[in-house]
């Protein structure tokens, strides 16, 4: 591996991060056009580097490693906080690195839950991160990269209870439309498995159109998204759309319909006939659509947007059962509360250790056996 170190009497930890560069003016042509910055956690979670990693050394980018370095070896060199960067072209091969290294990152017995589930949730938001863009199409390879990644989680979730819960705390709670989207997938594997009605192939399925639900949003403007206020009727009619042009984006992507693909299409229909785009009642709408719907809406209840602050799972689960009375499932939205309701001491468990795990992050001590 060939590693160059920083100029002498510059240290990694002393290099100004590209922010500050930016506050002292310097060009952000020089800054940005040709890289991309990347948390050195990310580049951590891979075996070997896929591609060639820079460090910002006075508005330039130096070569620090080159591909096929090991990664973790390259990080361990660096100090925090330092900018490292990749090329801008490079930015497919790393999500692709990154959402084959998911299923390694939770089976890393080395590590505690807390930290594997950190560090997969961030390599898993680094992949799917781009697939959510406002007006941007998704590719065949962008949506093989999200099932790999969302495909490895489901493998490692299955029965590890502490994995499981070191998952949800890890959870980011500030609604942005690719943790939501994980989010819900977690939650909908999570409740899915708790059912025990799903074959292995459903719960797969479960988790693929949960994490790709919303990918129709891409087509809304984000003036409509994070309106703060009621929509009017001509905004209203474009949100009730995304349902059909996600469900389309897929299949259009991929070449034919995947047997997930009715989730992305049905996950706004309700129990009473209220949602769209169909307007489906009861049982007319197929089981695993119903119960994505109930966790989207969990999701989307228990976290926070720009114009409302996050609500505890209790009154997530209040407003589910007696607010929005007769849109669900009351047998799926039971085995949720359940779920929700038998899990809370462990969770706050995961949550504690979260926390001492940062803990000994910051003060320097080793945080093994933790959580
Ligand atoms: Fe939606």
């Amino acid at each position: 591996m060939t590693i160059r170190v920083p100029a002498p009497g510059r240290t990694g930890s002393q290099l100004e991060p590209t922010a500050a560069r930016r506050r002292r003016g310097v060009p952000s042509a020089l800054i940005r056009d040709t890289h991309q910055e990347i948390p050195p956690d990310i580049l951590a979670s891979l075996d070997e580097l896929p591609c060639d990693v820079f460090l910002d050394h006075d508005g330039r980018y130096v070569l620090y490693a080159a591909a096929g370095a090991v990664a973790r070896d390259v990080v361990a060199h660096v100090g925090n906080p330092v900018a490292l960067a990749i090329r801008t072209e490079d930015r497919d091969a790393l999500r692709r690195g990154l959402a084959r290294s998911v299923g390694r990152i939770l089976a890393d017995e080395s590590r505690t839950p807390v930290d594997r589930s950190r560090r997969a949730y961030a390599a898993v938001g680094y992949v799917m991160t781009p697939i959510f863009r406002t007006h941007g199409s998704v590719g065949r390879e962008d949506l093989e990269d999200a099932t790999v990644a969302i495909d490895a989680i489901v493998g490692m979730l299955t029965g590890m209870d502490s994995l499981v819960w070191s998952m949800v705390a890890t959870m980011s709670k500030h609604l942005a439309t690719h943790t939501h989207a994980i989010n819900t997938a977690v939650y909908a594997v999570l409740l899915g498995q708790a059912m025990k009605e799903f074959s292995e192939d459903g719960i797969r399925d479960i988790a693929r159109g949960a994490l790709l639900h919303d990918i129709g949003k891409n087509r809304i403007p984000l003036e409509i998204l994070d309106k703060p206020g009621p929509l009017d009727e001509h905004e209203w009619r474009r949100m009730r759309e995304h349902p059909s042009v996600g469900h389309r984006m897929v299949v259009s992507a991929l070449g034919v319909e995947p047997t997930y693909a009715h989730i992305i299409a049905e996950h706004h229909e309700r129990a009473d006939g209220s949602g769209y785009p169909a307007g489906t009642k009861g049982r007319a709408t197929p089981f695993d659509s119903r119960l994505v719907a109930i966790v989207d809406a969990y999701d989307a209840l228990t976290s926070a947007r720009a114009y409302k602050p996050a609500g505890s799972s209790y009154s997530a689960l209040w407003t589910m059962r007696f607010g929005m009375r007769g849109q669900f499932d009351v047998r799926v939205l039971e085995a949720l509360v359940g779920l929700m309701g038998g899990w809370k001491a462990l969770r706050r468990a995961d949550v504690r250790s979260l926390e001492l795990t940062e803990h000994a992050r910051s003060s320097g001590s080793q945080a093994a056996n933790v959580g």
